[in-house]
């Protein structure tokens, strides 16, 4: 079946060759959306083998956001020295120099994130800065969050977005991590399912979005297409079209994190309620991936 909405499966993406001369580290790093999907940005996956280090650079087209889906790292961002764990966002303004080092001897560090409309992976404007050096990496740890210049947030200490019933949200919560409270031109959300929660039939008329299931899995729709996505896909929604996420496991939560792309938050997301997903929609045949 023809569909015009295709998620996608990360792990069947071919990983970009990266030159590791200016500065890239030893792993892997796929392109998961960008302006081949008409996407205004770029997010990326990437894993970092063991004691890989991505060194020194800067963006000078646009803000990095990423989130640590596992392992250990320690990311410096201009002064900041923080050692990062799953769960972890860090906001990474344009301009400012930053690096990250996997901690670990045996396991990669896997992270997801999104270069905030820079359209490609060369349209970042990434600089090398040169080598992270044994004092960056001995240098004092920033530990008290609160004299960062830059926003870390983990994510068991955001607070709760109030949203309504009436309006569609029947999901256990939603939150935003990154949002314009940090100085974020794209809101980084997150909604955490319980079994049998659905987020019904709405629309962003003012922005893009990006939907990740970091846990779980769910039935998607968006536009005319119906997508079971697991634990790793992404789903793209342009501005303006009808999308909808159900939940359909008796016992297992469904946790999708994602961006409005260009809004600092849900509120000026332009969010459109379009009514209830029916029966017929979560019997609707399925259509595919990308
Ligand atoms: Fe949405």
């Amino acid at each position: 079946m023809a569909f015009q909405h295709p998620y996608i499966r990360i792990g069947g993406l071919t990983p970009e060759k990266l030159d590791e001369s200016k500065g890239w580290p030893e792993g892997e790093f796929r392109v998961v959306l960008d302006e081949k999907q008409g996407c205004s940005s770029t997010m990326f996956h990437q894993i970092l083998a063991p004691n890989a280090v991505h060194h020194r650079h800067r963006l000078d087209n646009c803000d990095e956001q990423y989130y640590i889906l596992s392992g250990h790292g320690l990311a410096g961002a201009g002064p900041d020295r923080v050692e990062v764990h799953p769960g972890h966002y860090h906001l990474i303004p344009k301009g400012v120099e930053h690096w990250l080092v996997n901690l670990s001897r045996n396991d990669p560090l896997i992270i997801i994130g999104l270069y905030d409309r820079a359209p490609s992976l060369g349209a970042t404007g990434c600089v090398h800065l040169g080598g992270v050096t044994e004092e960056d990496m001995n240098a004092p740890r920033t530990l008290d969050t609160g004299r960062l210049q830059y926003p870390l947030v983990h994510q068991d200490a955001v607070p709760m977005v109030k949203v309504s019933k009436d309006e569609g949200w029947t999901q256990d919560y939603f939150c935003e991590p990154l949002n314009r409270s940090h100085g974020a031109g794209s809101c980084w959300m997150l909604g955490y399912f319980g079994p049998h929660t659905v987020h019904m039939k709405h629309r962003h008329d003012r922005c893009e979005e990006i939907c990740y299931i970091l846990k779980g899995r769910g039935l998607a729709g968006v536009g005319a297409d119906r997508g079971e996505l697991v634990e790793g896909d992404v789903h793209y929604i342009p501005a303006g079209c009808e999308h909808w996420l159900a939940n359909l496991s008796d016992t297992e939560d469904l946790v999708a994190p994602g961006w409005y792309i260009g809004v600092g938050g849900l509120d000026e997301s332009g969010f459109a309620y379009n009514g209830p997903v029916t029966e017929e929609d979560i019997n609707a045949p399925r259509t595919g991936k990308l």
